[in-house]
């Protein structure tokens, strides 16, 4: 990367993304609670559930451009939580959504604009893709953009066809990563290698409704839907090696590590793993509870109680013992 990359703090990249797209007449909204109006999923999982009976054409839209930065948790990949450079519990999905407004090429053109000139990627350091028949989007990426061909992938439905869950509002996506060595050249470009690359925003062509049976129906409106991953921004704008040494997370890390004495940088890898899920599920738990979610047997009571659970196994694991009162 070069040095004129800004370093950025959290709440930095969060305003810069929301003032960008204000400035585009989006309305910026709160981030909707974690515990979502949508029947289909026991938590708000990605910025644009909030939004799914607009994509969906049950609701109106009070604005036809939106943004936000909003609270979310996954926890089907819990078990990789600490383990790798990325994965979360709870994070933050930074968003803009355009219900029925600009669809493909604008939601391009500001996603590159942003990622070059507001946080100043480097535009060598990006990469992107597409859906393996969206021949639109490869060519607004070439054309109009002037990325090199050999930087635009074309991926399958696994990676590159977005939806909220089986049934639902979906589309084809294209996804900016980050290259973090440019100079291994472009021949052998492989995007699940995330030890060279880091998806860092997904834009969502969302015009199909995708029934029970799997068949896709046009949408009212062609919809854009994006997610910019916070924590990874704040990865690559802190130039720290993982999402969990950001300031969005570190200062969780080191006050578990001094209530446990240990020093973080000379820590073995296990207790920094035990270090960093106790980082990120911090951050849900009190979230959760601050959503009025309480610990229970069932469905996202049990999430949280799991969590919880998990927290304390790692805080013992550390040497953490007993009540602690600061
Ligand atoms: N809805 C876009 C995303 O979750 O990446």
């Amino acid at each position: 990367m070069t040095t004129t990359t800004p370093f950025l703090t959290g709440q930095e990249i969060r305003d810069r993304f929301l003032q960008f797209y204000s400035q585009y007449k989006h309305q910026i909204l709160p981030s909707a609670s974690l515990v979502p109006e949508d029947p289909t999923v026991l938590l708000t999982i990605a910025g644009m559930l909030p939004f799914k009976p607009i994509f969906l054409g049950q609701k109106q839209s009070d604005f036809p451009r939106a943004t936000t930065s909003q609270k979310c948790i996954r926890t089907n990949d819990i078990e990789n939580v600490g383990r790798t450079a990325r994965h979360h519990t709870f994070f933050e999905m930074l968003g803009n959504f355009s219900f029925g407004d600009y669809f493909k090429e604008q939601a391009i053109k500001w996603a590159w604009e942003l990622s070059t000139k507001v946080y100043q990627l480097p535009p060598e350091n990006i990469v992107v893709s597409v859906f393996e028949n969206d021949d639109e989007a490869f060519k607004m990426w070439e054309e109009i953009i002037g990325v090199p061909p050999q930087r635009i992938k074309r991926m399958g439905e696994k990676d590159n066809f977005w939806k909220a869950g089986p049934t639902g509002p979906c589309g084809p996506c294209s996804e900016l990563y980050y290259d973090f060595h440019p100079e291994l050249g472009d021949d052998d470009i492989d995007l699940e290698d995330d030890s060279r690359f880091i998806e860092f925003y997904n834009l969502v062509f969302m015009e199909y409704n995708r029934d029970a049976d799997g068949k896709l129906t046009p949408l009212q409106n062609r919809n854009i839907d994006t997610g910019m991953g916070l924590e990874r921004m704040a990865q690559i704008l802190q130039k720290v090696p993982n999402n969990y040494e950001t300031d969005l997370i570190f200062p969780i890390i080191e006050t578990a590590a001094n209530i446990a004495n240990i020093n973080y940088q000379k820590a073995t890898e296990k207790t920094k793993v035990s270090l960093k899920v106790i980082g990120d599920h911090v951050r849900s738990v009190v979230h959760m509870i601050s959503d009025n979610i309480t610990a229970s047997n069932t469905d996202r009571g049990y999430v949280l109680r799991r969590l919880i659970r998990r927290v304390v196994r790692h805080g013992r694991l550390i040497g953490i013992e007993g009540k602690f009162i600061n």
